[in-house]
């Protein structure tokens, strides 16, 4: 198998999982999740977003979030911008790194941020500007990169500029999301390929959701394309708010086990972030989607 022999893990969990939430998570279980995250050994853990809260309201105590978390040298706590006004929230809480999210489908973006393709990147124009004179690293993520809930398929060529231009514009990293979680091995193959043609393959990370349960497979398959980034989010949590019926991401027990028995490195310990799981997953009453943390569920009440 060609793989490569370590992987970095982007944990999304605290902002992708509990996004689509309808009871607001109180401050305090966002901090211990974040916090219990890191010290699990996490090195990039998404810690919310400055979005509306008219049109995201789970994500509105993120600046009390950024202020209470404990900050671990050497781990990176990204969080959500779309807009200058979100620029300035996350500079007056103090974060040091960024991420602008566009889509490869105009109907998904205008859903998603109600402006279409072309503005979403005026409006990070400013964002990056700013980003620069505060020393702010930035992420780029482009949602729909299979299909659209509402235009359905997209071509791996839509995804590739998208894809480019927001590295051109100065994103360290590109994470492709399958939004919807429809993927398989060999459409998310062929959408990597034509994105590497245009941006370096080091430089993207797969964000792939598990709605038809093949996040699992999408992720060997794009590794063994040389992609190295992968975006989890602890138990399975979350949704998006703007795509129906789409489930959480990957969970991060999952890729876990699976990189633990292929041998190849990550430097997160799975009991430590299956236990950060069960906490988060009790204080919203809920089982975990992700297998892994079922099973180890199961072994830790027997
Ligand atoms: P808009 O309505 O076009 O914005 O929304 P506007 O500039 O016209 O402003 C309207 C109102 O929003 C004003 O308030 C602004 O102050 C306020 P009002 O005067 O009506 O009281 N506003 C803001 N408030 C707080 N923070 C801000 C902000 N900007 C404007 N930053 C906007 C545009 C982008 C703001 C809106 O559409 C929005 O917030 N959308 C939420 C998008 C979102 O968070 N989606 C989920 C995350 S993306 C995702 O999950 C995909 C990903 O996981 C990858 C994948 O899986 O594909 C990343
Ligand atoms: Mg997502």
């Amino acid at each position: 198998m060609n793989h490569p022999k370590k992987v970095r893990l982007v944990e999304v969990g605290p902002r992708d999982g509990l996004q689509n939430e309808a009871r607001p998570v109180p401050v305090d279980a966002k901090v211990t999740l974040i916090d219990a995250l890191s010290a699990a050994g996490h090195s990039a853990v998404e810690a919310g977003s400055f979005v509306s809260p008219k049109w995201v309201p789970q994500m509105a105590n993120t600046d009390q979030v950024m202020a209470r978390i404990r900050r671990k040298p050497g781990v990176g706590y990204p969080v959500l911008v779309p807009n200058k006004q979100g620029m300035n929230g996350a500079i007056e809480a103090r974060c040091e790194e960024i991420a602008v999210f566009t889509a490869a489908s105009e109907a998904f973006c205008r859903k998603n941020t109600n402006c279409s393709i072309d503005e979403s990147f005026e409006r990070f124009a400013p964002v990056m500007e700013a980003a620069r004179k505060h020393g702010m690293k930035v992420r780029g993520y482009v949602s729909t990169v299979i299909a659209c809930p509402y235009d359905g398929k997209v071509a791996p060529a839509r995804v590739a500029d998208v894809s480019e231009r927001l590295f051109r514009m100065g994103c360290y990293e590109i994470s492709l999301g399958d939004t919807i979680g429809v993927g398989t091995p060999a459409e998310c193959v062929a959408m990597v390929d034509a994105v590497a043609a245009r941006v370096p393959r080091e430089k993207l990370a797969a964000h792939f959701h598990d709605t038809y349960g093949q996040s699992l497979a999408n992720i060997m398959a794009v590794m063994e394309r040389g992609i190295a980034v992968f975006d989890t989010a602890v138990a399975g949590l979350g949704g998006c708010p703007y795509a129906k019926g789409a489930s959480g991401n990957v969970g991060t027990e999952d890729v876990i086990y699976l990189m633990n028995g292929l041998g190849i490195e990550h430097g997160v310990d799975l009991d430590a972030i299956a236990r950060a799981g069960r906490e988060i997953c009790a204080a919203l009453g809920r089982e975990p989607a992700s297998k892994v943390a079922q099973a180890l569920k199961a072994k830790v009440a027997a």
